[in-house]
């Protein structure tokens, strides 16, 4: 569940969150995506508004999505879940269902954006700006070690919807309720099957009672 939150409330910082912890880009609509690892861009303030940045090579097919698309999301996720963000950093859409491969369940944001529920925040960006590096205004050293050629394209997008993955006190035991409910039955079910298993009806019994009948059967 997601709460919407003031991008000034934000306490990410921008350095650990993209550089270390990796953030995913995705576009396109919910029911046909594409996300790809990113761990430059940036966060900030631009014409007056929250801006996000980030930067994609022409060979990524994540590229095709966020160019056709007027939106685009950025999910920051717990680091349990970095297999997903280094599988989604390696393989290509366009050999695999990444969204699938990773378990994630996609929604949707502002614009249609898709965005993953496993995320703990989620910047819905609407795309400002569009710009390919100028080779020629990049610094040599730059050159050599980061770029065969495929520069990256700049994107700017002002952040409309910060999503938090929190929610209020009343959801989040409604859905622990429900969790635990699911997981009894599922023991239930799971137990059932085994015969060396004797069930007593402890449900509002005398613990003494309870306790005397264990010892009997025991016996
Ligand atoms: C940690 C990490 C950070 C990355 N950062 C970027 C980035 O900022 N820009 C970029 O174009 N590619 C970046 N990549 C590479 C893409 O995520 C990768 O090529 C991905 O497979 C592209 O997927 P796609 O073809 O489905 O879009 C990064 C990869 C990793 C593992």
């Amino acid at each position: 569940m997601f709460q919407k939150a003031d991008p000034k409330s934000l306490t990410l910082n921008p350095f650990s969150a993209v550089g270390d912890q990796w953030m995913l880009i995705a576009a396109g609509t919910p029911d046909r995506c594409n996300a790809m690892t990113a761990s430059w861009g940036g966060l900030g303030v631009l014409w007056g508004v929250p801006m996000a940045t980030c930067y994609i090579r022409p060979q990524r097919y994540t590229k095709e999505f966020v160019d056709g698309s007027g939106y685009f999301t950025l999910s920051f996720f717990d680091g349990k879940y970095r297999p997903q963000l280094s599988l989604c950093g390696t393989k290509s859409g366009r050999d695999v269902d990444k969204v699938k491969e990773c378990g994630f369940t996609v929604a949707a944001g502002a614009g249609n954006a898709p965005y993953f529920e496993q995320a703990d925040l989620v910047l819905v960006c609407r795309k400002r700006m569009a710009v390919p590096m100028d080779p020629a205004l990049m610094p040599e050293d730059v050159k050599e070690k980061w770029y065969k050629g495929d520069w990256h394209t700049m994107y700017w997008g002002e952040i409309v919807e910060a999503l938090e993955g929190r929610c209020a006190m009343d959801e989040a035991v409604a859905a622990i309720k429900q969790a635990t409910r699911r997981y009894a039955k599922r023991q239930r079910t799971w137990f059932r099957r085994d015969g060396r298993i004797q069930w007593i009806d402890a449900d509002g019994g005398d613990a003494r009672a309870i306790a005397d009948e264990i010892l009997a059967r025991l016996a």
